[in-house]
Order: structure tokens, then sequence, then C-alpha cells
């Protein structure tokens, strides 16, 4: 029988029932589809959790020490002390990718409250749990649709604002962005981008947004996540000496943008060609999105800012 530490070390061989997925639940590893978690944990029966998503791109993990850094910083604004340290996080984390011999892999990491005592409602006395794991690698929008671009709807649904809910502490409370889901595929449209009530922009179910205009990119700055994949596309933007802004980013806005995308661990950076049906500048990618998306993809099938995995098969 393995121990857990061996388990944590990766001295364990890859077992193929691993091969959808693997899952870290009460401290052992389990093929992802068998994972279960208890009825009663706050995770589920009041969203009570914080999570994280990074990603394994040809075999390396991307920016997984700003992610822990963003997961960490997310457990203590919401008063859990997880049941493992950062180092046992991070190698549990890389064993679920080894274990799924993953080369494209989508890396979640969540801590919730833990299951209450009998008939306590009292969040202080709950013990937190951690669970993660990997599965293949999750595309909002695929290579294909990326291609032709989406079709955003702009929410008529305000997304949670900051004085209710810091967007910047990841959390399960999605239904305002997966009602917004359902808006946009009424009105024939591929996703959608909620507002903060007052008439600008704020983000999507899992993406944060830029606007490209006359050369200058710009971002919402309040009422959303802190995206990875928006600070990295930041930092290319000024390696690239390209001009880019966070800031209050107007609705109207979008009628005369040259450039519309998206950017999430989940799909990279995704242009946007079609606002409610309207086309966006000459309504395929613009030259500024495809320039970052080529970059982007070009660096991480090279292992940028990754840790390779050392898998055993
Ligand atoms: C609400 C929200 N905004 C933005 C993002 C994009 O963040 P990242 O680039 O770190 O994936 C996510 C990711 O899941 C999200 O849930």
């Amino acid at each position: 029988m393995n121990t857990a530490n061996q388990e944590l070390r990766g001295e364990v061989a890859v077992d193929p029932s691993f091969a959808q997925g693997a899952a870290f639940v009460e401290g052992q590893f389990v093929p992802v589809a068998e994972a279960r978690i208890p009825l009663l944990d706050r995770g589920f029966t009041r969203s009570d959790a914080t999570y994280d998503v990074t990603h394994v791109w040809k075999g390396y993990i991307f920016r997984l020490d700003d992610y822990l850094d963003r997961f960490e910083r997310n457990m203590a604004a919401l008063r859990m002390q997880p049941p493992l340290g950062r180092e046992e996080i991070r190698a549990a984390l890389i064993e679920c990718v080894r274990r799924s011999g993953l080369r494209d892999a989508y890396v979640q990491m969540t801590c919730t409250r833990g299951v209450p005592p009998g008939g306590s409602r009292d969040p202080r006395v709950c013990k937190p749990c951690f669970y993660a794991f990997a599965v293949p690698f999750v595309w909002i929008s695929d290579p294909a649709q990326q291609k032709r671009g989406l079709n955003l709807h702009v929410s008529t649904r305000r997304r949670i604002p900051p004085d209710c809910l810091d967007p910047r502490i990841k959390n399960f409370h999605w239904l305002d962005m997966t009602m917004g889901q359902f808006e946009a595929f009424d009105a024939g449209c591929d996703t959608e981008v909620l507002t903060d009530g007052e008439g600008n922009l704020t983000e999507g179910p899992g993406f944060n947004v830029f606007v490209v205009q006359q050369g200058r990119l710009m971002t919402p700055a309040e009422g959303v996540f802190d995206g990875m994949t928006r600070r990295t596309v930041i930092e290319l933007c000024q390696e690239l000496g390209l001009p880019v802004e966070e800031t209050v980013v107007p609705v109207a806005g979008l009628a005369t943008a040259d450039e519309v995308f998206l950017s999430s661990t989940a799909g990279g950076i995704m242009p946007v060609t079609r606002i409610e049906g309207r086309v966006v500048g000459d309504g395929t990618p613009g030259p500024v999105t495809a320039l970052l998306q080529g970059i982007y993809w070009e660096r991480k099938a090279n292992g940028w800012h990754g840790e390779p995995i050392a898998y055993c098969n």
C-alpha cells in the first residue's frame, strides 16, 4: 500500500484508470470519475469555497507559483486555513497531472469551508477541506471557433457587485453568469459579458474582456477577477510596447471597437468578431488579437512560464 507521502512525492506508478483525469480527495488520489466530496461540505451546500485553475500545455504547468499565490490570498480572504501547506498543495496538483498522464490539462485546486459539526451553522467551527483535480484541457471556445471568432451577448444582468463580494476572490457564485449564458444562447450568441449595472463592462463566465480602439487596449479595472491570462496579456503588451490600460470600459465602447477579445486559462486569447450579431471591425479576428494570440500559444508550446511535469510514460 502506498503512503500519502510516497504519493505526494510522485513515487507511485501511473494507473490507466486515471487517463480521464485524476483527483485528490481527503488525502487520496482517485480517478476523477470516482471522486466524491461529503454532501454536507459547505462548499456544496453554501458555495462556501474558493478555487483556482491553472493548466498544463505540452507537459508544462503554467505560472504555478503565481496561481498558488492567488489561491493562498483568496483562502486567507475567506478566513480559510487549508489542511495542507503550500508545498503539499503544489505536490498534490503536480501528482494529479502526472497520474493522469495528460499533456494538456485543466488543473483545479479548491478549498471549501468543510463539514459543520451536527446542528451548527457557525463557519468558524468547520475544518476546511482541500480538493484538486486534473482533467483534459477545457476550452471556453475551441481553436475552430476561435478562427471565426465569438458572437458576444451583452447581458441585461449585472455582475455581483464588489461591495457584495470581492470578485478577485475566485468563488462558486456563478449563477449571475450561468443565467446570463442562457440569455446569450437564447439570443443566438456564443457567450455573454455582464455589466456593472451602470453601463460599463465587467466580465463573463470564466473570462476577462479586452477592447482595442485605435491600437490602444483597454480592460475593465473594477468589478472583475484579476485573471492570470489578463495579467499575461497586459505583460505581453508592455513587452511589445502596445498601450494597455485597466480602466472603465463603457458598453457603448463596443460599438466603436476595432477588436474585442476574451482572456481565460480555459482557452487563452479568444477573438470576438460579433456583438449580438453586429460585426466588430471587418468581422474577422483583428491584427492585435492575432498577434497576442500567436505569441501566447507559440511561447507556451516551448514551456513559457512553465514547469515540466515528470511523467512516467
Ligand atoms: C469570473 C472570471 N473572470 C475571469 C476569469 C479568467 O481568469 P484566468 O485568466 O485566471 O483563467 C475567470 C476564470 O475562471 C473567471 O471565473
